[in-house]
């Protein structure tokens, strides 16, 4: 690989739309719903039925989901400390963007690390734009009692090392402004939680 430019060959340059006249003549919003919660606590259910929701009235929504992404853009990244970080880094620029061009960003990553979520959170309020963090609260024993992807069975078994929740850690929000607990809830019920703080 080539090597990396140095910044100060890199300049900003400012487009001739703001966001106001974007957001205004588009009738759109931005806004970014930052899902975290442990492998099967129910983000990518919740994520999917939210953008269908969102989409059907009209609201341009779009989901960016752990698994889906890195079978592309964070191809080649694993689940250590350092490839996690990166993970949820390139995730919150892309939900950036989207959340800058009007959208109503919806992320699902386990993102099991407070310091990648303050990261993502911070990125986003330095450039004045709507964060929310959605915190997918449901208890490892009914995760691993669910196991869609048959995936704890496997990390019990040692076929998985590092495997959140079972030999590796997640640490819980401590001040997310929308906590669901799935094991208490239906998938609409914590729909209407999240589009009733976003509209
Ligand atoms: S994150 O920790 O970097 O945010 P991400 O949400 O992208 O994780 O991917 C998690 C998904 O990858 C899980 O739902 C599961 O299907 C799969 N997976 C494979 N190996 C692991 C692992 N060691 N820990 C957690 N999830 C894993």
């Amino acid at each position: 690989m080539p090597d990396a430019p140095s910044p100060e060959n890199i300049v900003w340059h400012e487009g001739l739309v703001t966001r106001q006249t974007r957001l205004e003549k588009l009738g759109a919003r931005g806004c970014t719903l930052w899902f975290t919660g442990l492998s099967g606590s129910g983000k990518s259910t919740i994520a999917s039925a939210l953008e269908a929701e969102l989409v059907n009235r009209g609201v341009f929504a779009y989901r960016l989901d752990g698994d889906n992404v890195r079978h592309g853009l964070n191809a080649g990244l694993g689940f250590g400390p350092e490839d996690r970080a990166e993970n949820i880094r390139r995730i919150a620029e892309v939900a950036k963007l989207f959340n800058d061009a009007g959208a109503v960003a919806i992320t699902s990553f386990i993102s099991p690390y407070r310091a990648d979520r303050a990261r993502a959170r911070a990125l986003h309020e330095a450039a004045g734009l709507p964060f929310v963090e959605v915190f997918v609260d449901t208890p490892l024993e009914v995760c691993e009692a669910r196991d869609p992807k048959g995936l704890y069975k496997k990390a019990r078994a040692g076929e998985i090392t590092g495997f959140t929740g079972i030999d590796d850690p997640y640490e819980p929000p401590e001040r997310a402004e929308i906590v669901l607990k799935t094991a208490e809830m239906t998938v609409a019920e914590a729909v209407a939680c999240c589009v009733g703080e976003i509209l």
